[in-house]
């Protein structure tokens, strides 16, 4: 099926001129900047950040690129992988005439930006197993459908969605797909990808494949930046300049500019916290299953559990009554007496396991 990129934006969005940051008008480095109203000397708490920032980030593009195997000009950053959500259904959503595809259980933000936009939202649940029905999906498809929705590794189920299917829905649905892969850092390649010679199981190789492929990504969860909201997306350079023309100018702080620029020297770092997790998400899990109150415990490409218990709402209250926090998705679709239990430290994941193991008891 054919692409194009002017038909799946608004006509307004087309067209809009964006506004003119001073860095967008003069982007050399040497010079005596009188263009942005800043202050010349230095800020409140005698440090440097008096500045406006880069408003397109080409540093850490330039750095991420490498990282990525993606070109700077097919990646954008946001204030959390929420900012591209929201910027995605702005830019092609007319407000209730078009449409986007989400298949639930899911992540709930695709939902509050359509809900937030006015935006309706068609539903195709995933399967029991939590993969994607294709053939329902393209069923479900209106001439009005923008954006199809796909979280894979899943929140909340925890599984990464077949790539098979993933392709189809790229092939077949004529709008943006979006793969939010916030979790992919811990997902295992699979064999068969490996022997078909890829070093990675994102998405972002197949951007060159696809024209309406957008992958996020996001340094909230192995890298460990939650704090500082920073999200990725990758896509083409085309739909990658439409995002950079509806985002606020200066969307990401020269504070966080700075500290990302150098936290990517961490890849290494990263990879040994993501395999931290992992053993601790296998002992979790090994420990889980002889507790009588656990029934299921879900496969996991990502970090956190999906556990299957028996009155699990009842047991969410008692495990807040001990400031144990889980996430309660027992009334989420397909996800009946389930909790989403987060890999923790190996000290936090004992307070759990011996809080369960007692409550098990009573
Ligand atoms: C699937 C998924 N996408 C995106 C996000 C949001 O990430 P960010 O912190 O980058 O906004 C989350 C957060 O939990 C998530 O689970």
């Amino acid at each position: 099926m054919t692409f194009d990129l002017a038909s799946i934006l608004r006509p307004h969005i087309l067209n809009l001129v964006p506004y003119s940051s001073a860095r967008d008008e003069y982007t050399g480095k040497e010079g005596i900047f009188l263009d942005a109203n800043e202050n010349p000397y230095q800020s409140v708490n005698g440090q440097q950040w008096n500045r406006y920032p880069d408003p397109y980030q080409w540093a850490i593009k330039e750095k991420l690129a490498s990282i990525k195997g993606v070109r700077p000009s097919q990646i954008f950053l946001g204030n959390g992988s929420d900012e591209p959500i929201d910027l995605l259904v702005r830019a092609t959503c007319t407000p209730r005439e078009d449409n986007i595809l989400i298949m639930p259980p899911t992540y709930g933000m695709y939902q509050v930006s359509a809900d937030i936009n006015d935006v309706p939202i068609v539903k195709v649940p995933l399967t029991p197993d939590f993969q994607i029905d294709t053939e329902k999906v393209l069923a479900a498809v209106t001439p009005n459908t923008k954006i199809i929705w796909i979280c894979s590794p899943n929140n909340p189920s925890g599984n990464l969605v077949k790539r098979e299917a993933i392709l189809t829905i790229l092939t077949h649905f004529s709008g943006l797909v979006v793969v939010d892969e916030a979790y992919i850092d811990f997902a295992e390649l699979p064999e068969s990808l490996e022997l078909s010679g890829s070093s990675t199981v994102s998405f972002t190789n197949e951007l060159n494949n696809y024209p309406n492929l957008i992958v996020l990504q996001t340094f909230s969860k192995a890298w460990g930046l939650a704090s500082l909201r920073l999200g990725m997306c990758f896509a083409s350079e085309e739909i990658i300049k439409v995002l950079n023309k509806i985002k606020p100018p200066y969307n990401l702080s020269g504070a966080t500019q700075a500290i990302l620029l150098e936290a990517l020297d961490f890849v290494e770092t990263k990879n040994q916290l993501v395999k931290d997790i992992l053993v601790e998400r296998q002992r979790l899990a090994q420990e889980l299953v002889v507790i009588p109150t656990v029934k299921h415990i879900y496969p996991s490409d990502a970090n956190f559990l999906l556990v299957k218990f028996e009155k699990a709402k009842q047991l969410f209250d008692d495990l807040i009554e001990q400031k144990i926090i889980v996430r309660d998705r027992s009334k989420v679709t397909l996800c009946e007496d389930c909790l989403r239990i987060t890999v923790g430290t190996s000290e936090e994941n004992n307070v759990l396991l011996e809080a369960l193991k007692k409550l098990s008891e009573q």
